[in-house]
């Protein structure tokens, strides 16, 4: 458990990745998790099969985040009903790779929108929450894609989640005096079923023969493990990191 009450909020956490195995993850932990997503039918479906699987209830809220006006409402609701929150996971992302030579405004401010903002602002009133309860840990989900040299991620979606780093790093600064923790988690390639239908098999075979060291590439439970280490207690000296879930990827050089 974090410091502060046992709840925890995830972003994005009805699709096929790491926010669905964050909230499963915490939920089996004990956390009373609170399941948002953009897509409103999905969040509802998902945090329902939870709920049958670990025996309680799950809450489900539509939430896109870049919707500043809807993150208010729904971090105010849930925290008068739940008493308070202690643990927020920042996991709603969005890209779209375009050269910068050719990139439209359009894509550069919806990547900034969602996976810079977004996080900022679920962090705005979340952290309310937390000063007011004594404490909280907050995880932010970013890439290795912040610091890589590449052309596989585009450069809206590396710049973000590098201001995410940046973000997460003050905001750390200025809420330990508050027992607050904020930590990011940046994720290598992570397997998931959506991956599979935009990107060509041969994506996946050149990852695995020329970069995954541990002979596979990442799944959704390997970052939610990380994400339940730092929502509790036993990460209760780690504040202001970046931990990397890569499989060694990231450490290449
Ligand atoms: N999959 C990877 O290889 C990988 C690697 C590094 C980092 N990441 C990051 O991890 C996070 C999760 O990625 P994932 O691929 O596991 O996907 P995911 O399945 O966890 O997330 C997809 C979900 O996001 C929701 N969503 C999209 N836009 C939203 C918005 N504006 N507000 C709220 N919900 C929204 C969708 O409805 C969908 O249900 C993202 O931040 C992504 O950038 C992923």
């Amino acid at each position: 458990m974090s410091t502060g009450p046992p709840v925890a909020l995830v972003t994005a956490a009805a699709g096929a990745g790491i926010g669905a195995a964050v909230a499963r993850r915490l939920a089996h932990d004990g956390l009373d998790v609170v399941v948002t997503d953009a897509h409103e039918r999905r969040c509802h479906l998902f945090a329902e099969a939870l709920a049958d699987e670990v025996g309680r209830e799950v809450s489900a809220h539509q939430l896109d985040v870049a919707d500043h006006d809807q993150v208010r409402e729904v971090m105010s609701e849930v925290t008068a009903a739940k008493g308070g929150l202690g643990v927020l996971v920042n996991n709603a992302g969005w890209s779209r790779i375009e050269p910068v030579a050719e990139m439209s405004l359009g894509t550069w401010q919806r990547c900034l929108d969602v996976d810079l903002t977004g996080t900022f602002v679920c962090m705005r009133y979340a952290l309310e929450a937390m000063i007011a309860g004594g404490g909280g840990s907050i995880i932010n989900i970013s890439s290795i894609a912040a610091w890589e040299m590449s052309t596989e991620h585009g450069a809206a979606y590396s710049a973000a989640k590098a201001g995410v780093l940046a973000l997460t790093r003050v905001a750390a600064a200025e809420n330990a005096v508050h027992g607050v923790r904020v930590n990011a988690v940046a994720p290598g390639l992570i397997y998931n079923d959506f991956l599979r239908r935009i990107y060509p098999q041969e994506f996946f075979d050149s990852y695995l023969a020329d970069k995954a060291f541990l002979g596979r590439i990442g799944r959704p439970d390997d970052v939610a493990s990380m994400v339940s280490f730092l929502a509790s207690d036993e990460a209760g000296y780690i504040t202001g990191e970046v931990l990397t879930v890569s499989g060694g990827v990231s450490a290449r050089g």
